[in-house]
């Protein structure tokens, strides 16, 4: 079977089994061709709780998978391929964000989306990278636990001076390994270019970008540009998508290294696999956990618009 065969393969049995595949924005090119819904992590969460099909797919991280069961537990949802996890959603666990809890007592706990079902569990609201500084703008109390990642909620304490923000020190191993050597490279070589960066990248790359934003938004914002050439900080196949979406516009990478290995674990053969009911990993959370976790999804929402 060549690419278009197996494209076709998945559209048909999609139809017949009545299934919906979300993919994120990091995935292959020819999965998002047979996407019902692409975005970035915040998209998909409010796709995934208007989605009328019985079976969800979602093809990115196990994270983002969780977060569709707990907004519909009532359906089938798979991970596209079960190795798929977010490293930085394993850095802390329940017991360590209940300790500082206790230490904390009078702060509210904001968890990055990228955090494990159980984590969500003892956490007050959830954010993404597109809806963080809008969301802790709205919660009342001026005291803030940010977690896991330090960069994003370095971002977030930028951008709203008036709230006590406590961080931890977690992040995403990829976008954390860009430095400002790298951004100072970029630049040199292509001057014209505009620098968009995801507020995962240190604090001392985002300081040198033009814009600041999750996958979706440097997405929207190069579309929109009446710039033509742009050097993008994020996983670099967000470079090759718009390259393909704006063949009059350049794009270059901000460093090589910007690959997440776990985003790229999933083939078109998964998916395939995966609507034929061969593939993939079935989701599976206790009512207990889906009961406590789902309320900082639906906070996020809530606030998030
Ligand atoms: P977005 O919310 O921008 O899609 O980010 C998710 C992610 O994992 C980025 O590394
Ligand atoms: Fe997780 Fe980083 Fe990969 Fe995003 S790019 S899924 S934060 S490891």
């Amino acid at each position: 079977m060549n690419i278009r065969e197996v494209q076709d393969e998945i559209i048909r049995l999609k139809k017949e089994k009545d299934i919906c595949i979300l993919a994120h924005s990091y995935q292959a090119r020819e999965i998002l061709e047979v996407a019902d819904f692409t975005g970035d992590s915040y998209a998909l969460s409010k796709m995934a709780k208007t989605a009328p099909n019985k079976t969800v797919i979602m093809c990115g991280v196990r994270f983002m998978a969780e977060t569709v069961k707990m907004l519909s537990p009532e359906k089938k949802v798979i991970l596209s391929n079960g190795i798929a996890g977010c490293p930085m959603a394993e850095q802390f666990d329940k017991e360590i964000i209940s300790q500082m809890k206790e230490m904390y007592p009078d702060y509210t706990v904001v968890a990055y989306i990228n955090t494990t079902a159980e984590l969500k569990t003892v956490c007050d609201v959830c954010v993404t990278s597109s809806s963080a500084v809008q969301i802790v703008n709205q919660i009342e109390n001026k005291n803030i636990l940010f977690i896991p990642d330090c960069n994003l909620g370095a971002f977030v304490a930028k951008s709203c001076p008036e709230k006590n923000i406590k961080l931890l020190q977690g992040g995403c191993p990829v976008h954390a390994n860009v430095t400002r050597k790298h951004a100072e490279n970029a630049k040199a070589l292509h001057p014209n270019a505009e620098l968009l960066v995801h507020p995962e990248c240190q604090p001392q790359v985002t300081e040198l970008a033009d814009y600041v934003g999750s996958t979706l938004g440097i997405m929207n914002y190069a579309k929109k540009s009446d710039k033509k050439e742009f050097i993008i900080g994020t996983e670099n196949s967000i470079a090759e998508h718009l390259q393909y979406e704006c063949p009059d516009k350049k794009f270059y990478l901000l460093s090589k290294s910007l690959i997440c290995e776990n985003m790229k674990s999933t083939t078109l053969i998964d998916v395939l696999n995966c609507c034929k009911g061969e593939g993939g990993e079935e989701i599976e959370l206790s009512p207990e956990t889906i009961e406590k976790a789902v309320k900082c999804i639906n906070k996020m929402i809530e606030l998030g618009g």
